[in-house]
């Protein structure tokens, strides 16, 4: 008894710790994806295949320039980010195709609804025209 009483507060906060990393948590991108070199040439066929698929998959929650204010966004109660931004077009394109392919939280993950990988690079090179 004394025990579990000396020992609730200590879960909770535990607990209470995981919840709020799980919810603030970065991207954990694996370090191959870090350096992968996006073997898709950024030309027109590739950034109209992007933006077709874009505009089918994405836009809902992440806009129509990806400012993140598609009419989904306001129920998903977490920012989808912002594409236009320096900070995001900085990422290295095997980060992006990574977070595109596997997804995390309110994120959906697309490997399965696109299985090949080329439309995953097309939306990788048109989000990166974004402005
Ligand atoms: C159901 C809504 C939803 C859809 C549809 C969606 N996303 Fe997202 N996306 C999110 C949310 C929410 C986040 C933020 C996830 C987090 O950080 O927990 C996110 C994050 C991202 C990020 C990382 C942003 C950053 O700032 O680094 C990328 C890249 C991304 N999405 C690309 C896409 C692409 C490409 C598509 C379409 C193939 C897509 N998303 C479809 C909700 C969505």
């Amino acid at each position: 008894m004394f025990i579990s009483l000396f020992f609730l507060p200590i879960l909770f906060s535990f607990i209470a710790i995981q919840s709020y990393s799980q919810d603030k948590g970065k991207w954990v991108v694996p370090a191959e994806y870090k350096t992968m070199k996006n073997p898709v040439a950024v030309d027109a066929s590739s950034v109209d295949l992007g933006k077709d698929l874009y505009a089918k998959y994405c836009k809902a929650c992440h806009g129509k320039t990806g400012l993140g204010d598609g009419p989904k966004a306001a129920s998903l109660g977490v920012s989808s980010g912002n594409f236009t931004t320096k900070e995001f077009k900085s990422q290295p394109d095997g980060v992006l195709f990574y977070m595109v392919t596997t997804g995390k939280d309110k994120m959906p993950g697309f490997g399965k609804p696109l299985p090949e990988d080329n439309d995953r690079w097309a939306l990788v090179n048109y989000m990166k025209t974004l402005k």
